[in-house]
């Protein structure tokens, strides 16, 4: 599904180098090499701040918290996503309301989110947190903040690098949240996060309250959390930014490969759902997706992953089990049949391996595998 050893080889000395430099320095929380590297992040972001944390989750819960979402404050989110774009709302103190989510891509849809705001009014919604999932940007910006006068959370926990219309995720919205999860396009050497903005008010509150809540040393104004950014993280990240331009070119040149390949065999079927083939995943118009996964939607899924695991293929499905129906999530009041898109796609969404060093050889034997499946 994923080999990191080849990404990490040709780079292994620089990284060696820059985690040393950290060693030498002692600077192993927050110090040089996290500065650097928020600084490196922002600028190629777009972004005015960039705030390194220890998660995506806690880089979920610094946006909502530092955005002031909390007790008597609800925010609307997709049942489609990582356990984290619910819980980190529940987490802040704010009340989770669920939106269905569009068909084709996969992301919350903005019309969903609409008729919850119109139905829900009675529960003070401030926010919408739409997921860039699978590293396509949601269809909410540049104007949907605005017109219903609610703060846009982007969870960009997997779009590094992916852009809407010529802005970067992670600059779309009003705070947003990055992880750099060992498995991201853009990965850390360990757990790390990332808040950006392109607010002063926003990224000073993300500083002081990732640090317990202090603006100056041991006088607490709030009570925030431990969530900085490890030195060794920092290093590692800041070494990795120089390539990820070029390792998300990778991505789409995977991608691209994909489709021609999946079109080759007859089984791309064109719609919204599958009937006998494959539904390939589309870059929406004004979107560039960063390739994160590589997600073809089929009837038949769970037997043709059965059938790829025994061909020793790895594939993975993002996600089986929609979030209104996870058990820890049931005070939320949803039941199912409440999100039928959500809840379609969770049985249909089948992950295929994607990653830059991905070659053309081991992408046909994926494709022929499934081609051998299928008819
Ligand atoms: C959409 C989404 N949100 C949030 C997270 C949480 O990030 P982390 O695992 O770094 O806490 C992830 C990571 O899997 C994710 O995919």
């Amino acid at each position: 599904m994923l080999d990191l050893g080849r990404q990490y080889q040709p780079i292994h000395q620089e990284l060696l180098a820059a985690l040393d430099e950290v060693l030498e320095t002692h600077q192993f929380i927050l110090g040089g090499k996290v500065a650097t590297f928020e600084q490196q992040a922002a600028q190629k972001l777009g972004a005015a701040h960039a705030i390194g944390c220890s998660s995506g989750t806690d880089a979920l819960w610094l946006a909502l918290a530092s955005a002031g979402l909390g007790p008597g404050k609800a925010v609307v989110t997709t049942p489609f996503s990582f356990f984290a774009s619910v819980s980190s709302i529940l987490r802040a103190g704010a009340t989770a309301l669920l939106a269905d989510i569009d068909p084709v891509t996969f992301n919350l849809s903005p019309a969903a989110v609409e008729k919850v705001l119109d139905s829900e009014k009675s529960k003070n919604i401030r926010a919408v947190l739409p997921v860039h999932l699978y590293g396509q940007p949601a269809d909410f910006f540049p104007d949907f903040g605005k017109k219903h006068n609610v703060l846009l959370i982007e969870d960009a926990a997997q779009a590094w690098g992916a852009e809407s219309n010529g802005v970067k995720a992670g600059a779309l919205g009003d705070i947003a949240a990055f992880s750099f999860y060992p498995t991201k396009n853009l990965s850390a050497a360990g757990d790390a996060g990332m808040v950006s903005t392109n607010s002063d008010e926003l990224a000073e509150r993300a500083q002081m309250l990732r640090q317990h809540g202090m603006r100056r040393r041991y006088y607490h104004d709030e009570i925030g959390w431990n969530t900085r950014l490890d030195g060794f993280q920092g290093a590692v990240l800041s070494v990795k930014l120089k390539y990820i331009d070029g390792w998300n070119e990778g991505r789409r040149t995977v991608a691209a490969r994909y489709q021609k390949l999946f079109i080759a065999t007859g089984l791309a079927e064109s719609g919204i759902y599958p009937e006998h083939g494959v539904i390939l995943p589309k870059e929406t118009a004004g979107h560039r997706s960063c390739w994160h996964q590589y997600v073809i939607r089929t009837q038949r899924r769970d037997e043709l992953r059965a059938f790829l695991t025994e061909r020793k293929i790895g594939s993975e499905i993002y996600y089986p089990v929609p979030l209104h129906l996870q058990k820890p999530l049931a005070s939320l009041g949803y039941k199912e049949g409440d999100f039928p898109e959500a809840e379609r796609a969770s049985r249909e969404v089948l992950a295929l391996p994607i990653f830059p060093e991905l070659r053309e050889d081991e992408q046909q034997t994926v494709v022929a595998a499934i081609a051998e499946f299928l008819s």
